[in-house]
């Protein structure tokens, strides 16, 4: 049996202070409600996503989801119970979602679709309940749920709050949404209120226990920066059990869409970003990876690799940076940038060559052959050809492709001027 989701992102965050809509905040390279949004596309084939501030910057960042919009009107109905009016769930029922809540997974919401009962409330329990609604339960049974706001102070210190996740049948949705009233300490209407409603026209409403750290709801940038260390925590421990070494793993800062593959190990302070994909590769400490690939290679420490390199067999040192370059068998080991570079096997990179791969309005290729030995302080004027086996002395700035089995040197002439250095700083004490 099918169920429907709705995720509630219609929002405005005021407490993220934050002109950028909530939802949109990023936790490991990805917005929250990309993070839901997965977890939800996987349990179910009919996802609404309700948009409000901010919509069309939100739709925008969903689009690789396959998800029905729907607009809530702000204005006459503010508030988590005005968010679904006009909803139209496929499926008899539908399983309500804060938006704000990035670290659920889907294995996380699937239990609900299993449990019995008109309305299935998501609890969790919390030390410190500060900042969400407390589920007030008598004889077992949920009586309602009350906001902070509005609570009394013997309400406040209930450990049960609402999590935020709501299972609940289509016809209750339409029985009870355009009776709640938006008398309360926001003028808002609460979707938490149909809680009481349903109970008192005799409904059962079944709690169900969830993890605290999977249901944790981001209202501010504290929170933002809390739920990202969850998640990094998850992702990190995810990688060492599949293999992968992390050096200090507390250091380390891996995206979401980084993937590994083989025996690989990772130094203290590294930041992997984006989809980059790592495969039998060491990565020395203090190195960026930014959407590149690696395989059978080592990387840093102090490295950079940025968006679109593909570095195999490669050896890169420190204060390299790599960007959009092919690498195939190199090395490069101290101080260079390599960019919009394809530079093929057995050739080695000297210290300090640059390619001058941009010339203030477009970007140009370099390219070397195979075996090239590339003297150090080498300037490559893009576009440019270097073929194999070619030798390019110290200090060469080259403005031409080269052909194979050549040396290249190009040097200005060197001047003497005798005595200059006392003419200019005057004789020293100790000379
Ligand atoms: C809400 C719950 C609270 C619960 C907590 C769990 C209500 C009234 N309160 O409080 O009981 O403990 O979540 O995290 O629901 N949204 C809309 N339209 C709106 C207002 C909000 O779509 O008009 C969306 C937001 O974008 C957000 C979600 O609903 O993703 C929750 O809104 P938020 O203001 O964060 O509710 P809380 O105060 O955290
Ligand atoms: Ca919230």
């Amino acid at each position: 049996m099918g169920l429907s989701i709705a995720i509630l992102a219609a929002g405005k965050g005021t407490r993220m202070r934050s002109t950028r809509p909530k939802v949109l905040h990023t936790i490991s390279g990805k917005p929250m409600i990309w993070h839901i949004l997965k977890a939800a596309t996987a349990l179910s084939d009919d996802v609404t996503l309700v948009v409000g501030h901010g919509a069309p910057l939100v739709q925008e960042a969903v689009g690789e989801f396959q998800v029905h919009i729907l607009h809530q009107d702000l204005q006459r109905y503010p508030g988590t119970g005005g968010a679904l009016r006009g909803i139209e769930p496929r499926y008899d029922r539908l399983l309500i979602l804060n938006g704000d809540m990035p670290l659920v997974e889907a294995e996380d919401i699937a239990p609900f679709a299993q449990v019995e009962g008109d309305i299935v409330l998501g609890v969790i329990e919390l030390e410190d309940p500060r900042g969400y609604g407390r589920v007030v339960i008598a004889d077992g049974q949920v009586e309602r749920i009350v906001e902070e706001r509005d609570a009394s102070p013997k309400e406040r210190s209930i450990k049960l709050v609402n999590a935020g996740v709501y299972c609940i049948r289509r016809e209750l949705l339409r029985e009870f949404l355009p009776r709640l009233s938006n008398d309360n300490a926001q003028g808002e209407y609460y979707l938490t209120d149909i809680i009481q409603l349903a109970r008192a026209a005799g409904y059962s409403i079944t709690p169900l226990f969830l993890p605290a750290d999977h249901f944790y709801g981001v209202n501010s940038k504290a929170d933002l920066a809390r739920a990202e260390e969850i998640m990094q925590d998850r992702i990190k421990r995810r990688w060492m059990e599949a293999g992968v070494i992390l050096r200090l793993p507390k250091t380390i800062y891996i995206e979401v869409e980084v993937t590994f593959e083989g025996e690989c190990e990772v130094e203290s302070g590294c930041v992997l970003k984006g989809k980059s994909h790592i495969v039998s590769s060491q990565i020395k400490a203090n190195s960026i990876i930014e959407d590149a690939t690696l395989i059978h290679s080592s990387v840093g420490p102090l490295a950079r690799i940025r968006p679109g390199s593909r570095i195999e067999k490669s050896q890169i040192g420190n204060f390299v940076e790599v960007k959009k370059s092919r690498l195939d068998g190199v090395k490069a080991g101290h101080l260079s940038y390599l960019g919009d570079a394809t530079i093929a096997s057995g050739t080695n990179i000297g210290a300090g060559t640059i390619t001058c791969n941009y010339d203030g309005k477009k970007k140009y290729p370099t390219t070397i052959g195979k075996n090239v030995f590339v003297g150090s302080g080498t300037k490559f004027i893009a576009p440019v050809t270097v073929a194999d086996d070619v030798i390019i002395a110290a200090g060469t700035t080259l403005t031409r492709d080269l052909p194979r089995g050549v040396l290249a040197i190009a040097r200005p002439p060197l001047k003497l001027v005798e005595g200059f250095y006392y003419k200019f700083f005057g004789k020293r004490d100790d000379a």
